[in-house]
């Protein structure tokens, strides 16, 4: 059973210019996804030290972080020396070569990786989400030129899912307020309906998994089967509002999939490394996937790395007579030869392992669904709760007769009212004009009851005073 961590008593580290810092940062800073007017009249968030789930920001708060990093990320928990140590030993060995050719923690991982995915069996390294989709879409597309004179070359997206920041990444993204203002976009990617059964008006229908999956089987029939080449979907969407496929969903869209040829490309960029109870979130569904891409969590954020996972199949596709100049995946990527990366995601993979962290996810991912179902008796805002594993959101509705969501604004008082309480959630943030209103939770893998009950606390108290 894992204990609460703590950080020091006395904050660690030098004495630090608080005023300066904060200076600077006002001064030079562009925040991530954030609208600076605000901060002409606050100070920015600035965090200083991490331990367990325990974050301490630059004025001596302390937080408990219950969103891994903000954003799914720091799956076993700030402070580890032995990821720090292993990155260290790394990059004074060698810390960087091109990854036209190896080195020995790229190796290294990619076999471990390999040994939890049955089925997939070749590796490439880059440095983002964003990145490894894109790789998964280029693969597809030569796939199309080599061998379908390009015809098989659109790839199928589903309403909701984020896929990346990039403008090919977004192309292949449903969430229209991340979108706006970001075109013209990569054309050849064609968008299918979401599988939320809450929203569904035959979600409560048992069959119903199956009727969204064939959506797909519509679409490809109308753009004509000839011309699909891919879809990508996340195994369990995340930002878009903690989704999880019904049964029979991902089974039907594999029978539809193999039917017309249609590769079938899985991102596990936030679920993958433990943090639904399985390595990666595809595992709990009947799907055997041909791509798989993966990055936060991978390394749990100690270094930036992220991966595009294939089968043996596919790369088979990419060998050739070397006279035949341009047969080959002829895709760079400079930061997925730095060594840090692999080093990091190693020991983060040894962690999860010898610590038992999948089974911790399982047992206290049903805690904290117990706990979040107790606070829906209590309070009539909570319209649906649901995820896996370590990985949960909770649906905010004006009215749980109708599911009409609540205002964005509403979530965001909710989410600044734990905050101030010391507690971080998240929160699906502009990114449908009409459904930022579902809070989300991902603390890291190594988290115990305490913690959940400390966030059930401070969830409870803020779904009291939250103004409708
Ligand atoms: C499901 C999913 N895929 C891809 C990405 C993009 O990853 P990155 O921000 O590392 O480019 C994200 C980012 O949140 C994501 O949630």
């Amino acid at each position: 059973m894992h204990k609460p961590q703590n950080l020091a008593n006395d904050p660690a580290g030098d004495a630090i210019d608080v005023e300066k810092i904060v200076s600077n940062d006002k001064s030079h800073m562009w925040h991530h996804l954030s609208q600076h007017k605000s901060l002409e009249t606050t100070d920015p968030l600035i965090m200083v030290e991490g331990k367990g789930l325990r974050l301490r920001d630059i004025n001596n708060k302390t937080y408990l972080d219950a969103v891994s990093g903000g954003l799914w990320t720091v799956n076993v928990g700030y402070g580890r020396t032995s990821i720090a140590k292993a990155v260290h030993d790394q990059l004074v060995k060698m810390c960087y070569f091109a990854n036209s050719a190896g080195n020995i923690p790229a190796a290294q991982f990619a076999d471990k990786l390999v040994g939890k995915m049955p089925g997939l069996s070749r590796v490439y390294y880059s440095n983002s989400g964003s990145e490894a989709n894109e790789k998964g879409y280029k693969l597809v597309r030569q796939l199309a030129a080599l061998k379908n004179n390009g015809q098989k070359h659109k790839i199928i997206y589903r309403a909701r899912d984020y896929h990346g920041t990039t403008i090919t990444a977004l192309s292949s993204c449903a969430q229209s307020q991340r979108k706006d203002h970001y075109g013209p976009f990569t054309p050849g990617f064609i968008e299918i309906p979401d599988c939320l059964a809450y929203h569904a008006p035959n979600g409560n229908d048992p069959d119903y998994g199956v009727q969204a999956a064939k959506e797909l089987e519509k679409v490809i029939l109308r753009e004509g089967p000839d011309t699909v080449g891919s879809i990508v979907l996340e195994s369990i969407t995340a930002g878009g509002g903690v989704i999880v496929p019904p049964p029979g969903y991902f089974e039907t869209v594999s029978d539809i999939c193999r039917k017309y040829g249609v590769l079938i490309h899985i991102d596990e960029v936030v679920c993958g490394m433990g943090r639904t109870g399985k390595w990666f979130g595809y595992q709990h569904f009947g799907v055997q996937p041909d791509i798989v891409t993966m990055a936060k969590g991978i390394a749990s954020g100690y270094a930036a790395i992220s991966a595009t996972v294939t089968t043996e199949a596919l790369f088979n596709e990419f060998l050739a007579d070397p006279s035949e100049k341009l047969h080959y995946f002829r895709d760079i990527s400079t930061f997925g030869g730095c060594t840090s990366g692999p080093a990091a995601a190693l020991e983060n993979l040894r962690i999860i392992e010898e610590e038992k962290l999948l089974d911790n996810a399982v047992v206290m991912g049903d805690y904290l669904m117990g706990r979040l179902l107790e606070l829906q008796d209590k309070h009539a805002i909570i319209g649906d709760v649901r995820g896996k594993g370590l990985f949960v959101g909770t649906e905010l509705v004006v009215d749980r007769a109708t599911r009409e969501p609540v205002d964005e604004s509403v979530a965001a008082g909710i989410f600044a009212d734990c905050l101030q309480q010391g507690v971080i959630i998240g929160r699906t943030n502009r990114s449908f004009p009409q459904y930022n209103n579902t809070l989300c939770l991902s603390p890291a893998l190594i988290c115990c009851k305490d913690d959940i009950d400390e966030i059930i606390t401070a969830m409870d108290g803020a779904f009291g005073r939250a103004q409708i």
